[in-house]
């Protein structure tokens, strides 16, 4: 019964597990990078070809496993990293001739001054700009219909996100919907949308979610107090720009939450059933660059070297659960945040050491414990050191440890439960728990 459910579940999930290709996406972007607007142009000929390749493996009928044969890997055709990297975001958006743009960001990016100085830079290259700047951390449904009606009113032809995740998953629930039409719940699930998003560019400040790059997006159904997993994708954007010096002024206790995210996606895409080696090696170098910069990065801000690896490692951490999804930290993390509004980077560092004291129990999850050790700078290679080594990162950078000082109580465990077993985002974790497995991890947490 149980395994049933989970297959079901898991099903559509194979989308991911089809070796086909993004051959289209590297291949274009070196061919157009040569032209004046490379990834517009990229974006069409992609599309078309990818939507070719990529049909077929959504009826397949096998469940994913590690070292099945069929996988694929997704990734924006066209990344910025680096200083500097904001200006040429604007430059490359005036080459591709789009003109009506609508910013879809947050009050906090309004208030240090980087959504007018995105703004300037788009004006002075001859776009009109529009701004959207409602959107709340766990971003709801509310704040997706928001922006789609500004899209509607001003005949905008493209976005620009600006923030963390909660700035790109709206970005893309409004670009989805675009196009698309209907309402963002009936996307949740996996690749559920039948044409491509309006183009939408993302500039990324945490580091973070990665969600610049992925094709998921999470949004809140503010009345069930649930998290909807969009898995999509046509809601990766066209350009992710990663530059550092919109990061500097991050807050330590975000920089800690938002480091925490990343290691939680690349230890979960690690052990996910779905992993492959391009996967793992993004996953490994991922867990490297937090192990070594993240606790910098909460230290002092300004740390220019410091922000610039993290930077990078979130994006690899987003590489490696992008294509190997990810497990049931990030589904019980989703109740959590969509419950009772706690940062989604906290719920992740809070559960990650449970979930994977869990998973340990199966020998495959175990042994590649031992290598997140290792590449965490253990001395021993074991799931054990592993996890006692996330507990000292979440003590380092300030991460409190108890579910119960964050306003979460007992008696929503099983309701939280249930929802967590029906999160997509669980169906790769190495072993499926049953509810009241959820429920005791919850209650070790607590
Ligand atoms: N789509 C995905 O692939 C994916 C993956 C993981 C998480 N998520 C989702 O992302 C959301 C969390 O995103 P997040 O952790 O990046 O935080 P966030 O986007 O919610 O931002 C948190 C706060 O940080 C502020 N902020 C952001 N950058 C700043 C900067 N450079 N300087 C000062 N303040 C800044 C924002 O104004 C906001 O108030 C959750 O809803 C989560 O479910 C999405
Ligand atoms: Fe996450």
């Amino acid at each position: 019964m149980l395994i049933n459910r989970w297959i079901s579940r898991a099903q559509p999930l194979l989308s991911q597990n089809v070796r086909s290709v993004h051959f289209s996406s590297t291949a274009a972007s070196s061919v157009c990078c040569r032209r004046s607007s490379p990834w517009k142009s990229c974006r069409s000929e992609f599309s078309r070809r990818f939507f070719a390749a990529s049909n077929y493996n959504l009826f397949s009928t096998s469940t994913p496993t590690r070292s099945s044969s069929v996988s694929a890997f997704y990734i924006p055709s066209f990344n910025l990293f680096g200083k500097g990297s904001l200006n040429e975001a604007a430059n490359q958006i005036k080459m591709s001739g789009y003109k009506k743009i609508l910013i879809v960001t947050d009050p906090g990016i309004i208030k240090i001054g980087l959504c007018d100085k995105v703004k300037g830079l788009l004006e002075e290259r001859g776009s009109t700009v529009y701004i959207y700047n409602g959107v709340q951390p766990n971003p709801t449904v509310t704040n997706v219909k928001d922006g789609l009606k500004l899209i509607k009113e001003f005949g905008c032809d493209s976005i620009v996100s600006i923030g963390g995740g909660s700035a790109h998953d709206c970005a893309k629930g409004i670009a989805l919907l675009a196009t698309n039409g209907g309402k963002i719940a009936d996307y949740e699930g996996v690749d559920k949308s039948l044409k491509p998003q309006l183009p939408l560019v993302s500039i990324n400040t945490t580091a973070g979610t990665a969600s610049e790059m992925t094709r998921f997006a999470i949004i809140t159904e503010e009345t069930r107090h649930i998290k909807m997993s969009i898995i999509d994708k046509h809601t990766m954007p066209c350009l992710s720009v990663n530059d550092p010096e919109t990061m500097y002024g991050l807050p330590p206790s975000l920089t800690a939450a938002t480091g925490m995210d990343a290691l939680t996606h690349a230890v979960e895409a690690y052990v996910s059933t779905a992993a492959n080696p391009i996967t793992d090696a993004c996953a490994l170098k991922c867990m490297e660059l937090v192990g070594q910069y993240l606790n910098r990065a909460v230290k002092n801000g300004k740390d220019e070297e410091a922000r610039e690896k993290m930077a990078y490692a979130q994006f690899l951490g987003g590489m490696a659960f992008n294509n190997a999804s990810l497990g049931y930290v990030h589904a019980m993390a989703h109740q959590l945040g969509g419950f009772y509004n706690i940062p989604h980077g906290i719920c992740n560092a809070i559960l990650l050491p449970h979930v994977q004291l869990f998973n340990s129990k199966d020998a495959g999850a175990a042994a590649r414990l031992g290598d997140v050790a290792a590449q965490l700078g253990c001395e021993e290679h074991t799931a054990q050191a592993a996890i006692e080594k996330i507990q000292k990162l979440n003590e380092q950078v300030g991460v409190n440890p108890y579910l119960k000082d964050l306003g979460v109580f007992e008696k929503d465990f099983d309701n939280l439960s249930q929802n967590a077993m029906k999160d997509a985002c669980g169906a790769t974790n190495p072993i499926q728990p049953t509810l009241d497995e959820v429920k005791s991890i919850f209650a070790a947490a607590y």
